[in-house]
C-alpha cells in the first residue's frame, strides 16, 4: 500500500521505532496519529510534524484504546493502516518470572495490539481495505535465556497476525509482522529487570541497528504486504539460540 494520503495510528510513537516510522510516514506524505502515555512529549512531537495529531493512550487499558481509535477516526475521517509499535522488555529467568509483571506485559505487548486491531478492523472493512502492522521481536524467534516472558508475548503477536492475515485476506485487509534485531533506542533502559540481572546487551552479529534503519523496514512492509519482514535477511533462518 502506497502510504500518501494515508490515514496511519502509530503507537508507542514518542520514542525509538515509533517516533522515526512516523516521521518517515509523514515525509511521504501520511497523516498520522501519535500515540503513547507521554502527552507532552506527543505534542511537541505533534508541532513539528504537519498532519499528524498526538492521542494520549495507555495501550494496556481497553477503553483508552477504543477512545483512541475512535478519535483518530473522527479526526481525520478513515482509518487506513494502524501500527501496533507499543512495547516493553521484560528480563527474568522462567524461575524468577514475576506473574503480575508477565500480565502487565501481556497486557501491553499482545492484547493491546489485538484490542487495537479489534477496532480497526470494521472501520478497514467499510473502507474496502487496510494494512496492519505488528511490531513482535527477533527475540520470538529465539530462546534467550531470562527472555521467555517477553519472547512469548512477542511469538503470541505473531501467531495472531498471522492468523488474523488469513482471516481478513477477503476483506483486503493486509497484517504483517515485523521483527526489529537490538535498536538503538530506548528499549534497553525501559525494559523491566529481575534483580541480578547484569546480561550483556548488543553482544551478535551487529551491535544495533538506528531507529530509522527500522523505520525503513516498517515502510518496506507496508508498501510490500509482505507477512514477515526481519530487520535482516539472516534473522528468517533463526529458530536457535543465539546469544
Ligand atoms: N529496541 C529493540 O532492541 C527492539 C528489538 C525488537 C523489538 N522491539 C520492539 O519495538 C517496539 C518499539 O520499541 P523501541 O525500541 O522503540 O522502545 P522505546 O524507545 O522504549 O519505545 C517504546 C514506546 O512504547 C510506548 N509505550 C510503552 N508502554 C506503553 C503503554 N503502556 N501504553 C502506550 N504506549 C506505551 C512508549 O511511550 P510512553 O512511555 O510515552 O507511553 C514508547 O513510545 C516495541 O514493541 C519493542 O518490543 C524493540
Amino acid at each position: 500500500m502506497n502510504v500518501r494520503d494515508k490515514v496511519v495510528i502509530v503507537t508507542g510513537a514518542s520514542s525509538g521505532i515509533g517516533l522515526a516510522t512516523a516521521k518517515l510516514l509523514v515525509k511521504r506524505g501520511a497523516k498520522v496519529a501519535l500515540v503513547s502515555r507521554s502527552m507532552e512529549k506527543l505534542e511537541k512531537i505533534s508541532a513539528e510534524l504537519s498532519n499528524s495529531i498526538a492521542i494520549r493512550a495507555d495501550m494496556t487499558k481497553i477503553l483508552e484504546i477504543k477512545r483512541m481509535v475512535d478519535q483518530t477516526h473522527e479526526h481525520f475521517g478513515r482509518v487506513d493502516i494502524l501500527i501496533n509499535n507499543a512495547g516493553q522488555g521484560y528480563d527474568a529467568p522462567v524461575e524468577k518470572t514475576d506473574i503480575d509483571t508477565f500480565h502487565y506485559i501481556f497486557d501491553l505487548d499482545v492484547i493491546g495490539p489485538l484490542v487495537a486491531m479489534q477496532q480497526v478492523i470494521p472501520i478497514m472493512r467499510k473502507q474496502g481495505g487496510g494494512a496492519i502492522i505488528n511490531i513482535s521481536s527477533g527475540t520470538a524467534l529465539m530462546y534467550l535465556p531470562n527472555m521467555s516472558a517477553y519472547s512469548a508475548s512477542k511469538r503470541a503477536l505473531a501467531g495472531i497476525s498471522l492468523t488474523a492475515r488469513e482471516e481478513l485476506k477477503t476483506d483486503n485487509i493486509t497484517v504483517s509482522v515485523v521483527y526489529p534485531y537490538i535498536t538503538l533506542t530506548e528499549f534497553e533502559k525501559n525494559t523491566i529487570k529481575a534483580s541480578g540481572d547484569n546480561r550483556e546487551q548488543g553482544s551478535g552479529p551487529s551491535p544495533g541497528d538506528t531507529a530509522d534503519y527500522v523505520a525503513q523496514k516498517i515502510l518496506d512492509g507496508i508498501e510490500s504486504g509482505e507477512a514477515e519482514i526481519f530487520a535482516h535477511d539472516w534473522m528468517k533462518k533463526m529458530t536457535e539460540r543465539k546469544a
